[in-house]
């Protein structure tokens, strides 16, 4: 039967393939990492084998022993993975062989590694969602610890990167913790769509052989099996579904370390990191550079690349598997163990980023962030339309800029040269904390609704 060193298609193709092809097409370097997912298949497919009595029973037991050995061996680092045998099914295969001899060659039965490979990958994809949704989540809650104490903090918002209106800085770190929640729902809806087991579609066209679907789906932890082998052995949306989602959250953590990045540089000094968030220079000793935030922001185009390369090998592809869709694998992990660095090192980021307080204050009160406010005071208070009020608040905002001052530090006379029933209640109009608290409107900056979010968030994060 399966000669040791052979291949499993040695009685048809005489030669060995090429040693530069046997190299560059084996996958087990990389799909190794799917031998628990390989090893838990085999299994369920062999119980469901044995119960619809497509093979002995005896036999099957040996397999089932033999893949729990196989199992241990690799786990304790026994196991040599060989080039020669392709990939994972088959390295494990020819071990089972070894281990138990002829009774091996029962296991493949109603199968192809079409079929196998599909269900082991959507396994591991599975699970490699759950440990990224509870990476974000850790990142959710430092995120919300942090703002806690930085409700009360103010600092200028900006558009264009320029001053804007006061807002809080909690109520900023918050924004990261709503893309981070729409990234974690990304996970979590891709798991609606993976959850169709492949299992049992063989090559491409199923099997004549009576197999039972539903028992291996639900063994496997699938809601049901899929509905067209063709399709199944085809269908690679899961990677891309996963990439794409891997691709959109290290995009939001990108924007986040862009922002660190330029709040903490010299010229903004809105916050520093601890050290151990710092790396020096090997030729300027004062420098302090802020590495991690950079890497997070430069792999972001590593995540990219893996959904492109994805997206690419499978246009034009025709139906059904290739070998093309071997390479799947090595960019989904790459996706994952990327995505799943950075967010280990934005969660430090998060930990380690402090406040400047009093020059976020300060930067707050420059570039008239208030004059919005102005307005929007005459349209309450005097009952003229905004764009009137606009036009006043500009005009003052001119005066200031001509006269070095900030809004809040003009007088009330200087004030009522360009709107004349006025009394000194409007100079509060120009306290930052003000404008920042009367944000009042849902989902807006003030205190009271930043505080009001966090309690919401904190029962969301239990
Ligand atoms: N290592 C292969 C892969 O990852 C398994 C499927 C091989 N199937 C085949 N017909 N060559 O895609």
């Amino acid at each position: 039967m399966t000669n040791k060193n052979k291949t499993v298609w040695s009685g048809r193709i005489k030669t060995p393939v090429s040693k530069s092809f046997q190299r560059i097409g084996a996958s087990i370097n990389v799909d190794k990492r799917l031998y628990e997912q390989d090893i838990y298949a085999s299994k369920i497919h062999t119980q469901m084998l044995i119960k619809k009595k497509i093979i002995p029973t005896k036999e099957g037991q040996k397999i089932l022993k033999g893949l729990d050995k196989i199992k241990g061996q690799i786990k304790k680092g026994k196991f040599i993975f060989k080039e020669k045998y392709e990939d994972i099914h088959l390295n494990i295969e020819k071990k089972l062989f070894e281990i138990i001899g002829n009774s091996a060659g029962y296991m493949h039965t109603a199968r192809s590694r079409n079929d196998q490979v599909v269900t082991d990958f959507k396994l591991w994809v599975k699970n490699s969602s759950l440990i990224l949704i509870k990476e974000l989540n850790f990142l959710m809650k430092n995120i919300v610890n942090k703002a806690d104490k930085n409700v009360g903090t103010v600092m200028p918002g900006f558009t264009h990167l320029k001053n804007a209106q006061p807002v809080s800085f909690a109520h900023y770190l918050l924004a990261y913790y709503e893309m981070l929640k729409r990234d974690k729902k990304r996970f979590q809806t891709n798991m609606e769509l993976i959850n169709e087991s492949p299992l049992g579609a063989a090559a491409l066209s199923g099997t004549s052989y009576n197999i039972d679907r539903n028992f291996t789906s639900k063994r496997l932890g699938f809601k049901k099996p899929t509905r067209n082998s063709i399709d199944t052995v085809s269908d690679r949306d899961f990677a891309i579904d996963f990439l794409y989602a891997c691709a959109v959250c290290a995009m939001h953590l990108s924007r986040m370390a862009e922002d660190f990045i330029i709040l903490n540089s010299d010229a903004y000094q809105l916050i520093s990191f601890n050290d151990r968030m710092l790396t020096g220079s090997s030729i300027m000793p004062q420098k302090k550079n802020p590495d991690p935030a950079e890497l997070i922001r430069g792999r972001t185009g590593i995540n990219y690349g893996k959904l492109n390369s994805m997206l690419t090998i499978m246009k034009g592809l025709p139906i059904s598997y290739f070998k093309d869709l071997q390479d799947d694998k090595a960019l989904v992990f790459d996706g994952f163990d990327t995505l799943k660095d950075t967010l280990t090192m934005s969660n430090e980021l998060i930990k380690n980023v402090n406040p400047n307080k009093t020059r976020m204050f300060d930067m707050a009160k420059t570039g008239y962030t208030t004059a919005t406010d102005f307005a929007d005071y005459l349209v309450r208070d005097k009952k003229i339309s905004f764009r009137e009020a606009y036009n006043i608040s500009s005009k003052i905002v001119n005066y200031a800029e001509k006269n070095k001052k900030n809004l809040d530090e003009l007088t009330l006379n200087e004030i009522k040269k360009f709107y004349k029933n006025l009394n000194k209640d409007v100079l509060k109009i120009f306290n930052v904390k003000n404008s920042m608290n009367s944000k009042n409107s849902y989902g807006g900056t003030s205190e009271r609704n930043v505080k009001n979010m966090l309690k919401k968030y904190k029962k969301e994060l239990r």
